[in-house]
C-alpha cells in the first residue's frame, strides 16, 4: 500500500517504521509542526494513496474526514478526543461514500485482554468462590487515573458479571461491598501501561496481565487495520476489524 501519515509525532514515527517493515510505501507525512513533508492536509496529497493513517490532534477531525471521503481513500483514525462528534463524522463518511475506521485503542493485545476479562467475569458467575478486581500501573507523567483501558476492562466485567454492578476507583476507608468492582491505579517510573485482572479465592489466585512495552502495539494494529480496510466501504470501529481477525 501507499500510505499517507497524518500526525508525525510519536505515533506517526512508529507507524512509519511498521509500514516500512511490512513492505508498504510512505506517500508523505503531514504535520503542522513542520516535522513532516507537508504542514497541512490537501486533497492532492491523497491522489496516489491507498490509505491514510491519522494519529494527530482532533481540531481538524471533520475537515480531514471530508478530504479522505472525497478522495475515496481508506482512513484509519487513532486520534482521540472527539467522542462527542462520532455521529457527525459518521454522517460525513456515509453521505460521501467514504471508508473510515476509528478506535481509541488499536492495540490487538489490549483487545485480547478485554476479551479475556469479559470471559473471566462470565466464568465466576458459575464459580462464586472467586472475587474479581482490576489494577493498572502507568508512568509518573500520566495526568489521569484510572486509565481509559482500565475503565474499558471494568465496563466489560460489569456487563458480564452477575456479582459486580458498580466500578469503584477511590481509596477505600471501609470494607468493599460484594457488588463493587475495585479498579486501582499506581503511578511512577516510566511504565508505558500495565493492566491486571485478578481472580481470587481462598484457594488460589489467577492473574490476567497485559504489559505494553512501547507504542508498537498501537502502530501495528493501525497498519493491520489499513490492510484489512482495503476494498471495504463505510464507517467502522476498530472492534469490527479485531473481532473478525481474532475470530470472536
Ligand atoms: N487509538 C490509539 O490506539 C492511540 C494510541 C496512542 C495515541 N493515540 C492518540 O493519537 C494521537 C497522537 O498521539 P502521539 O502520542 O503521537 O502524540 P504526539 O503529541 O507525539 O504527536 C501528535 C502530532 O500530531 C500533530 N498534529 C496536531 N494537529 C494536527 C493536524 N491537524 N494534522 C496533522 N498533525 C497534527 C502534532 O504537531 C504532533 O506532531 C493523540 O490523539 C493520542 O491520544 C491513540
Amino acid at each position: 500500500m501507499n500510505v499517507l501519515i497524518v500526525g508525525y509525532g510519536r505515533m506517526g514515527h512508529m507507524i512509519e517504521s511498521i509500514l516500512r517493515s511490512r513492505g508498504h510505501n510512505i506517500a508523505g507525512r503531514v504535520d503542522p509542526s513542520g516535522a513532516g513533508d507537508y504542514e497541512s492536509l490537501r486533497p492532492d496529497l491523497l491522489k496516489d494513496a491507498d490509505a491514510v493513517i491519522e494519529f494527530a490532534l482532533p481540531s481538524s477531525i471533520r475537515e480531514n474526514a471530508e478530504i479522505y471521503a472525497d478522495a475515496g481513500v481508506a482512513a484509519i483514525v487513532g486520534t482521540t478526543g472527539w467522542d462527542a462528534r462520532r455521529d457527525e463524522i459518521k454522517g460525513v463518511i456515509e453521505d460521501r461514500g467514504g471508508t473510515y475506521m476509528w478506535g481509541s485503542n488499536f492495540s490487538i493485545g489490549a483487545h485480547m485482554l478485554f476479551i479475556l476479562a469479559e470471559k473471566a467475569a462470565g466464568l465466576i458467575n458459575s464459580a462464586i468462590q472467586y472475587d474479581i478486581m482490576v489494577n493498572e500501573y502507568h508512568h509518573k507523567l500520566k495526568k489521569d487515573s484510572p486509565s481509559g483501558t482500565a475503565l474499558t476492562i471494568a465496563e466489560k466485567i460489569i456487563n458480564k458479571s452477575e456479582l459486580k454492578s458498580e466500578i469503584v476507583t477511590d481509596r477505600l476507608d471501609r470494607a468493599i461491598e460484594p457488588h463493587e468492582l475495585h479498579v486501582g491505579s499506581v503511578r511512577g517510573g516510566a511504565i508505558p501501561g500495565t493492566h491486571t485482572v485478578t481472580l481470587d479465592s481462598t484457594a488460589d489466585t489467577i492473574e490476567i496481565k497485559h504489559t505494553a512495552r512501547n507504542r508498537e502495539g498501537f502502530a501495528l494494529g493501525s497498519v493491520l487495520a489499513a490492510e484489512w480496510l482495503q476494498g471495504k466501504k463505510g464507517f467502522f470501529r476498530v472492534e469490527d476489524f479485531i473481532s473478525e481477525s481474532l475470530g470472536v
